[in-house]
């Protein structure tokens, strides 16, 4: 691992881990590059996604990756979609255009989807989380190589129309679309509240 995120040489293990998962930040498409990802980085975004925990080893990650015009179609297609379930009143034009754009601004569009095992022995939740820890593997070796993600969710791509236009069965669903672009500006920066406030420690020492 070499770019800013990860680079020290003379870090542990765990610093270099640590700086990884604090740099992992959402960068939405308007601040892309336009420069096309090689799809072998992808390749090891998606083989580093399917190593997540699965309990019942269902691995219930699937990925739907759309590139070149394919991602424009889709762009268009939920754009869409978002016409067909929001009432008149509240439809917001600047949104449907706004996932046109942000399929035009990014280099590949991944729908992120969840398969519901056919004995449904696995509670649907641990199989929900399952894929979440997919995502995250994807986005932080996203970040380990420079390359911007943001996973967004939404009722056009949360969508029965995504998932049947993907064939999906009726107990899967669709978890978001993570969007996946070289940054084009500055790396952002994060914060989150102590996590202290997060955790009840019990010990008898
Ligand atoms: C399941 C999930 C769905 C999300 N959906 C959206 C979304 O629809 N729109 C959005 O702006 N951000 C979405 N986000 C990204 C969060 O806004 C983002 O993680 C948060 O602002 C913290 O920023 P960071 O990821 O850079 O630390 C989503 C995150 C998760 C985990």
């Amino acid at each position: 691992m070499t770019n800013e995120h990860t680079a020290d040489t003379h870090a542990s293990p765990v610093d270099v881990v640590t700086k990884l998962i604090e740099s992992r930040r959402s960068i939405k498409p308007a601040d892309f590059s336009g420069r096309r990802v090689e799809d072998a980085l992808v390749w090891q975004m998606l083989r580093n996604a399917n190593w997540a925990p699965t309990h019942g080893m269902t691995e219930p990650w699937r990925f739907f990756v759309y590139t070149d015009a394919a991602r424009i179609r889709l762009g268009k297609f939920l754009a869409e979609i978002y016409q067909t379930v929001t009432p008149e009143e509240s439809f917001k034009p600047a949104k449907a255009a706004k996932l046109i754009s942000n399929a035009e601004r990014s280099s590949h569009l991944i729908v992120i989807a969840m398969k519901r095992q056919v004995s449904e022995k696995i509670p649907e939740v641990e199989e929900i989380e399952a894929v979440a820890c997919a995502v995250q593997n994807l986005h932080l070796t996203a970040t380990a190589m420079g390359v911007a993600g943001y996973w967004s969710s939404g009722k056009a791509i949360c969508s029965v129309q995504l998932c049947r236009h993907l064939g999906l069965s009726p107990g899967d669903c669709i978890l978001g679309l993570f969007y996946v672009g070289y940054p084009g500006t500055d790396w952002p920066s994060g914060s989150r509240s102590p996590v202290g406030e997060k955790v009840v420690w019990a010990s008898d020492a």
